[in-house]
């Protein structure tokens, strides 16, 4: 079961032992993670999370959520939209911070 660490600057992150597969979005739903959403469907870019750790834990992007972060000219390989991520099953650590610009 993964571990997913949601960092907010300035704040305690919080951990939490994540179901295998989960959507992330699931996840902050069920918790007090501190990601902001607006669309939840890969339209809008305000749910765009900085990955710092753990990206081998994520699906790769769909071509949706591509094209999203192309408009903000964010890298695939570190900044991914939080209502587009599924965590994959296993061990591991997954730790995402919410965008700041
Ligand atoms: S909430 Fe709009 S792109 Fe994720």
């Amino acid at each position: 079961m993964p571990l997913v660490v949601f960092e907010t600057p300035g704040s305690t992150s919080i951990e939490i032992a994540a179901p295998d597969g989960i959507r992330l979005i699931d996840l902050c739903d069920e918790q007090p993670a501190t990601v902001p959403f607006s669309c939840r469907s890969a339209s809008c870019g305000t749910c765009r999370v900085d990955v710092l750790e753990g990206a081998d834990l994520l699906e790769p992007p769909a071509d949706e959520e591509l094209d999203v972060l192309d408009i903000f000219g964010d890298d695939p390989a570190r900044r991914r939209l939080a209502c587009q991520l599924r965590v994959r099953p296993g061990p591991g650590r997954l730790r995402v911070r919410p965008a700041d610009d």
